[in-house]
């Protein structure tokens, strides 16, 4: 019905789930080929409305955040009630310092109550709003801000993560003197570490207070824009995706809803950062749609040390818990008995998301952190995708669920497998490029100020459809299993090779802690498999060995000709901010093109790499 009757379908649910200050006249109108997509056309809502005001009337002193600071036991709640104040303060205070409807505010700060407000703020005023992951650096953030167009910029003095201090204000003082249509920066305390104020900065927590706290919000239409989020494509500069109002909300809601089965009541605990899109649809716009409690985390996975995630649970008292494959497997390396040390019995779900969730992390987060009785949703979505479109769905009686598998499609989506030609494989126990040929909801429009790039990027590929970059099989059963991205298969002597596939066998051995599976070029096979492995802590193992290991074991787990020729051990796998792995730096090293990197503003820690290059040359 979502697919075959999509104007009943969203229409219904669009109707019912969100609130209207005038209601739609057309469900959507929608080409793909065409490259247009609109959604619930002539309706006026606005969001802050939407996740703030309709929840006060109903339950004003139900709590909307848990603020769960870096230092644990210091949470902070916030009520329906106390967020939509201090929403209509900020949105006041944006105002009076001159933001206008259609303006781009950048928000720079790390999660906290008044990041949510900020961007509920801009979207009760009409304002667009742009998250910079607080971990980017000033030529980063510089860029975004450019790219946005960008007047106003939104910080705190200091973060304050894993018991260390950054010092955020000062990357913004950096990144504003490369951008001088930077009118005003509005800085809060987040410490009490006094900070320069310079005649571009205004003490935000000192505004705020003197303004009223009723803000009319602004009608919007359905289309308008309500946020620009950046995110890196294979090449180039990065991408500001464009999401509207009334779609991305209800997708967001939806999604939160039936793939986590939240129920009213339920304590929501996404541990994303609200820089990524993860955060903005399920820490903030999914479950205050839904008007749901959500959990603000500030801190990471090992703070004060490796049970952070378990303490917070217990505490906090979290039934949905959400976060990455990448933490999953770094937590698995430190043992179950931090695990087990605390109460997850109000534990009810299990999230992952970002990457493929190899068996070995699947296995440990079903049966040690959820003690087998919580179901784990492997959600494959993206920042394009504006809420997950595949994932299990345990509030579907009797939906079954396989390890590392996102298995079936959310209502609305319609997968599609394509092969190298344009054809659709309509069969299963087939591999191909993922596309879906219907648009939804929830979908980005455009690429910020660059249209043609969002159409060659995403909808010429394959025209009708909007293509993923992401590789997919599908099983004899129809489940769906996520290969990685496009860009990372490997051909060997014509044999397509997932470097997921590749790597979740190489973490099945017992002395792997993680690994990253690259393609090399091979005179003969084309390509040939090279890995890159961490070991787990305290393990010695002769490289010679472990290579014969993994030969032998990928040879029985997948095919010979999937063996490594290539093993190296190293310490540090690079990865990006977010925790994924730089797939892309390591194919130029392999590739012996280090001096080639690329952009690498993303990535975390530049001395792995140049470590791992020092020891790729000794390896060769
Ligand atoms: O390759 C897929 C991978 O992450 C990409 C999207 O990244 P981003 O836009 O940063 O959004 C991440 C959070 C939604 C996808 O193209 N990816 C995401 N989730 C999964 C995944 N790969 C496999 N399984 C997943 N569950």
């Amino acid at each position: 019905m979502s697919v075959e009757q999509v104007d009943t379908f969203w229409g219904t649910l669009g109707r019912n789930r969100l609130t209207w200050i005038s209601p739609f006249h057309s469900v959507q109108d929608c080409n793909l080929e065409q490259g247009r997509v609109a959604w619930f056309l002539g309706g006026q809502l606005n969001v802050a409305v939407n996740c703030l005001d309709r929840h006060v009337h109903r339950a004003p002193n139900k709590v909307a955040l848990i603020w769960e600071k870096d230092e644990p036991g210091k949470e902070v709640q916030i009520t329906y009630r106390e967020l939509l104040e201090l929403t209509c303060r900020l949105g006041n205070t944006l105002k009076r310092q001159g933001v206008k409807k259609g303006d781009r505010v950048t928000i720079y700060m790390p999660p906290c109550p008044l990041a949510v407000a900020s961007m509920l703020a801009c979207a009760r005023i009409g304002a667009i709003h742009m998250l910079v992951f607080a971990g980017f650096s000033a030529e980063a953030l510089a860029d975004r801000i450019q790219d946005a167009q960008s007047e106003t910029v939104i910080t705190v003095n200091q973060g304050l993560r894993g018991g260390r201090v950054t010092e955020l204000k000062q990357t913004v003082d950096q990144a504003v003197k490369w951008c001088p249509k930077v009118k005003r920066v509005l800085v809060s305390m987040r410490t009490e570490q006094k900070v320069p104020m310079s005649d571009l900065d205004v003490p935000l927590d000192e505004e705020i207070m003197k303004e009223d706290v009723c803000c009319e919000p602004v009608a919007m239409d359905s289309e308008d824009l309500l946020f620009l989020l950046y995110t890196s494509g294979s090449t180039g500069k990065p991408k500001g995706l464009v999401h509207s109002q009334a779609g991305y909300l209800l997708y967001a809601a939806l999604t939160h809803k039936y793939v986590f089965d939240y129920h009213d009541g339920d304590v929501f605990g996404c541990v994303a950062d609200i820089g990524w899109i993860t955060g903005h649809s399920y820490v903030v716009y999914g479950p205050l749609c839904n008007g749901g409690t959500t959990v603000l985390f500030e801190s990471t996975p090992l703070y004060p040390d490796p049970g952070r995630y378990w303490e917070t649970v217990e505490r906090l008292q979290i039934n949905q818990f959400y976060g990455a494959p990448t933490a999953i497997r770094l937590l698995l390396r430190y043992g179950d008995k931090w695990v087990k040390k605390y109460d997850r019995s109000s534990l009810k779900i299990l999230g992952s998301v970002g990457e493929p969730i190899n068996t070995e992390a699947w296995e440990w987060y079903f049966n040690v952190v959820g003690e087998a009785r919580c179901p784990v949703v492997d959600t494959w979505w993206q920042t394009e995708t504006g809420g997950i479109c595949i994932s299990p769905r345990p509030s579907d009686p009797g939906d079954e669920i396989r390890p590392g598998l996102a298995m079936r499609p959310f209502f609305g989506i319609s997968p599609c497998l394509l092969d190298d030609k344009g054809n659709v494989l309509t069969e299963n126990d087939v591999s191909g490029a993922l596309c879906i040929s219907q648009a939804w909801p929830g979908m980005a429009r455009t690429i910020y100020n660059d249209h043609k790039r969002f159409l060659e990027t995403y909808l010429t590929p394959y025209p009708g459809f909007f293509f993923t970059g992401d590789g997919v099989y599908r099983t004899s059963e129809g489940y769906y299993q996520l290969t990685g991205r496009l860009d990372d298969v490997i051909n060997i002597s014509g044999h397509r090779l997932g470097t997921a596939e590749v790597e979740d066998a190489v973490n099945q051995h017992a002395a792997v802690a993680e690994s990253a599976v690259i393609g090399y070029p091979h005179n003969i096979k084309g390509e040939g498999v090279y890995v890159f492995l961490v070991l787990k802590k305290g393990i010695y193992i002769s490289r010679e060995t472990l290579t014969a290991d993994l030969q032998e074991l990928i040879s029985k787990k997948i095919a010979k000709y999937a063996a490594p020729e290539y093993v190296q051990i190293t310490s540090r796998l690079p990865k990006t901010r977010s925790g994924k792995i730089m797939r892309r730096v390591l194919k130029k090293i392999v590739e012996n093109k280090a001096h080639q990197l690329g952009d690498l503003t993303t990535l975390e820690d530049y001395e792995a790499v140049q470590k791992i290059i020092e020891e790729h040359k000794c390896l060769l």
